[in-house]
Order: C-alpha cells, then structure tokens, then sequence
C-alpha cells in the first residue's frame, strides 16, 4: 500500500479524486487531507473535503486547513468554473466530522520527518501553496518525499485560467516553481492528459446508474461541470481534471508521457504561471519531471465508475 497525502482545493474534480483514493484502500493509504485556498477560499475547501470524506463514510480521514493565500500573491480563486460553494451540482449536508488543530503546513513537515524516508506520495491537486510553504520552512523534507503526482500545467492545451496559464499553476507560481526546482521525482497530470478525459453523456449517466448517493453526488457534480465547460469549449463534456492523479497512483499504465523540463514563468504578467515543457527537447535543461501527454480515457472511466462502485 502505498502512502499518500492529498492536497486539495475542492472543487467537484477535486472531490471525485478524493473519492476515487478513498474507494482503493487495497493500493493507498490515505494518511490526511490537506487544504488550500484555490477554486474557493481556504474555509469552503476545508469544508468541502469533510462533506465529501463523509459522504464516502471516511469520518476517520483527518483533514487539515493549510494556507489561505499564495506565497507571494493575491488569491485568485475560479467560482465562475465551481459555482459559489466549490460543490455546486450536488446538495451534501454540513460536515460534522472535526478539521483538525494542526495547520496542513506543520502536519506536511511533521509527517515527512516521521515516516522513514521515501516512504510518503504528495498528490497536489490545487495551487501548490501548502506544499511550497513547507519545502521553503523545512528544506529537510524535501528529499524525504518519495514522489509528488500533480495536478497542473499545460503544453499544446496550452491555458485555461488565461491564455498562457493553467489555474493551479497560475494562482501560485512562486509555489510551483519552488516544487519543480526541489529535486522530488515529480508526475505531472496536465491539461493536455485531462482535455482527454472528457465527461460525455453515457460517462456521466454510468456514474447515476450506480443508483448510489455517491453515484448521485458525481453525477451531479460532472453535470454542473460539463454545462460551463460546453458553454466554453463546445467539446463532448468537460475535462475531468483531479482524478487524473489518483488513477494514476493505482494504474500507470493507462498514460504515456515523457521526462522532460519544465519551468515555471515567475517573472512575466502576460505569461504568469505558464508551464514551459520542454516537450520536444530543445534545450539541454535537465529533466525534472515526467510530463504525462496522453490517457486511455476509456480505461480510466471504467476504472473510476467501478471503483465508486465500492464505496
Ligand atoms: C484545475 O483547476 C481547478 O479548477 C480544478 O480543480 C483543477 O485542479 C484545472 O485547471
Ligand atoms: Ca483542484
């Protein structure tokens, strides 16, 4: 079983990783949750993973508020695409389950200096702001970090938040850059990966036929989802973005990419947090990332639907 903490901004895409990890004890132990301000403010993600732990029946999951802000800037937060909760498209009661005392930060730092070393998996799937504030606090963890699997970035799909720039990138990328200089063995899950992950019709119905709450819940969410999407791309449903991440961790093999550079764009207003991947390999920068480029989408919604079967 391998050892994981999810770092989280939810957001439905967000939430259905978190149920997707929660579904598949057998392959992950999920040590915590942590949150971060990213689709919404920090107070609304931090209750959104508790709805979402509960409504899986995972009261026992700790969950962790982290930062409230980027590094170095003002929030930027994308309730145009998540609707004013984070959760729009489905109706979960008001978490009752504790957040924990502990800022996500010091549990990050605690955690990694605790389990042996290479032994914990970092799965981001918001602005990187929690992870970030760590390494720069504790420098001693970060090579204690067996990998990071992200959610993030872009190549040809280039933008989504502005022309240049993927939203978790965009939102913090003095976090970014700090987490793709570190050194960690780095996965990263790209808009060009989710753009092929789209929530058709009989993908989204599959998860109502569940006949479940939780089948109910990702239907609703995909469905809400799918309707900004369509307005905006005109595609066969919407890019389901965070579970990307977890499919992942539990099958590999359903994605191709390739090790390569990649860098993050700090300086420039234009083309803030703009992932500049060395795809075709034109400089002699070092690899410091796999850049995953495709997915068998087929493969990865069978694998979500009959996992959210288990819950
Ligand atoms: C990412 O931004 C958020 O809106 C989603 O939850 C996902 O993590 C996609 O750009
Ligand atoms: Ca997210």
């Amino acid at each position: 079983r391998r050892k994981i903490i999810i770092d989280t901004d939810p957001g439905q895409d967000d939430a259905i990783a978190i149920l997707l990890a929660l579904a598949s004890p057998d392959a992950l132990e999920l040590l915590g949750i942590t949150c971060v301000a990213g689709n919404v403010p920090l107070p609304l993600t931090a209750e959104n993973a508790r709805k979402v732990c509960e409504l899986a029946g995972k009261v026992d999951v700790p969950v962790y508020a982290g930062c409230e802000a980027p590094m170095a800037r003002k929030l930027v937060t994308a309730e145009h695409v998540h609707g004013k909760t984070g959760l729009d498209g489905a109706d979960l009661p008001p978490p009752t389950m504790p957040l924990q005392d502990t800022h996500a930060v010091d549990f990050l730092i605690d955690t990694l200096r605790r389990a042996p070393a290479g032994s914990v998996t970092l799965c981001p799937l918001g602005p990187l702001t929690n992870i970030g504030t760590a390494f720069a606090r504790a420098p001693d963890i970060v090579d204690r970090v067996q990998q990071i699997v992200l959610m993030g970035g872009a190549y040809f799909e280039v933008g989504n938040i502005t022309p240049a720039a993927e939203f978790n990138i965009y939102v913090d990328p003095e976090a970014a850059d700090r987490v793709m200089t570190s050194g960690v063995d780095i996965v990263v899950s790209p808009l060009d990966v989710t753009h092929k992950a789209l929530t058709t019709r009989p993908r989204i119905e599959a998860f109502r036929a569940l006949g479940t709450r939780i089948g109910e819940a990702v239907a609703g969410w995909t469905d809400f989802f799918e309707r900004f999407d369509m307005e905006k791309y005109g595609q066969d449903g919407a890019p389901l973005h965070d579970p990307t991440v977890i499919a992942y961790l539990l099958q590999p093999e359903l994605f191709t990419g390739r090790r390569i550079n990649v860098e993050i764009e700090t300086q420039s207003d234009l083309t803030r947090g703009m992932t500049v991947a060395d795809w075709w390999r034109v400089t002699d920068r070092p690899a410091n990332a796999l850049f995953l480029g495709d997915i068998d989408a087929t493969s990865f919604y069978s694998l979500l639907t009959e996992r959210l079967a288990r819950l």
